[in-house]
């Protein structure tokens, strides 16, 4: 806080629609973004290309270590930089999606991260987004959201993205997915996804993305005091 780094944590699992409004309201509050999820898919992108197996943990704890990982915080733009090459697009695939749990589980991934995430963040404001951002990475934040929404409504939003990209969906299909991630996510011995205990929940089940932003713009103004 001496050098002026405000941090506000937004945690939740995938298809809260988290990643859409933590930018709006950094974008709002005039703070950087900082999307954690787009470090972890760059690293299961490196250990992809490095043709590690999944279960390798030592190995990919080496290939995680070597890469150069990097992100773009400024408002408005985000570029996910691996070893100097903008890989923004190709983070986003399936298969990269399919592997990310695995390797964001290995503790020497995660603590490399953290450092970076903390780093990213030094002396600015910044809104990061993440699953462990309240818990690990920044337990002395301003403001720590916790968006939670059932499994149904987060399934639905995903596959309506899918739809709306072009992409083949199945909605039976996402929910499982969304129930494995979450089920992984939760029960892993490093970092589980969890809220802080000082955390705000927000539901999103029943709220529009305006709403959302709304409420979370309402706790910026009362605990940080922009607006
Ligand atoms: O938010 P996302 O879908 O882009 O995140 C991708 C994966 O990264 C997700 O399965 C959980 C993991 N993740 C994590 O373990 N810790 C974070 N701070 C952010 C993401």
């Amino acid at each position: 806080d001496a050098v002026g780094t405000h941090v506000i944590a937004i945690d939740g699992p995938a298809g809260t629609g988290k990643s859409t409004v933590s930018r709006i309201l950094a974008d709002r509050v005039g703070a950087h973004f900082l999307d954690t999820g787009a470090m972890y898919r760059a690293a299961t992108l490196a250990v992809l290309n490095a043709g590690v197996a999944l279960d390798d943990t030592d190995s990919i704890g080496a290939v995680v270590t070597r890469a150069d990982i990097g992100l773009n915080v400024l408002a408005g733009s985000s570029t996910t930089l691996l070893d100097g090459v903008d890989v923004s697009a190709e983070i986003r695939t399936d298969v990269v999606t399919d592997a990310v749990s695995a390797v964001s589980a290995v503790p020497s991934v995660r603590t490399k991260l953290v450092a970076v995430q903390r780093r990213a963040a030094q002396g600015s404001f910044v809104v990061v987004e993440g699953r462990d951002i309240g818990t690990v990475v920044f337990p002395d934040a301003d403001l720590k959201v916790f968006l939670t929404a059932t499994p149904e409504a987060r399934a639905a939003r995903r596959h309506q993205q899918n739809v709306a990209a072009g992409r083949p969906s199945d909605l039976a299909e996402v929910l499982n997915g969304v129930n494995r991630r979450d089920h992984l996510d939760s029960t892993r011995a490093v970092s589980p996804l969890r809220p802080a205990d000082d955390a705000v929940i927000v539901d999103t089940s029943d709220l529009t993305r305006d709403q959302v932003v709304e409420t979370l713009g309402a706790l910026v103004r009362d605990r940080i005091g922009v607006q």
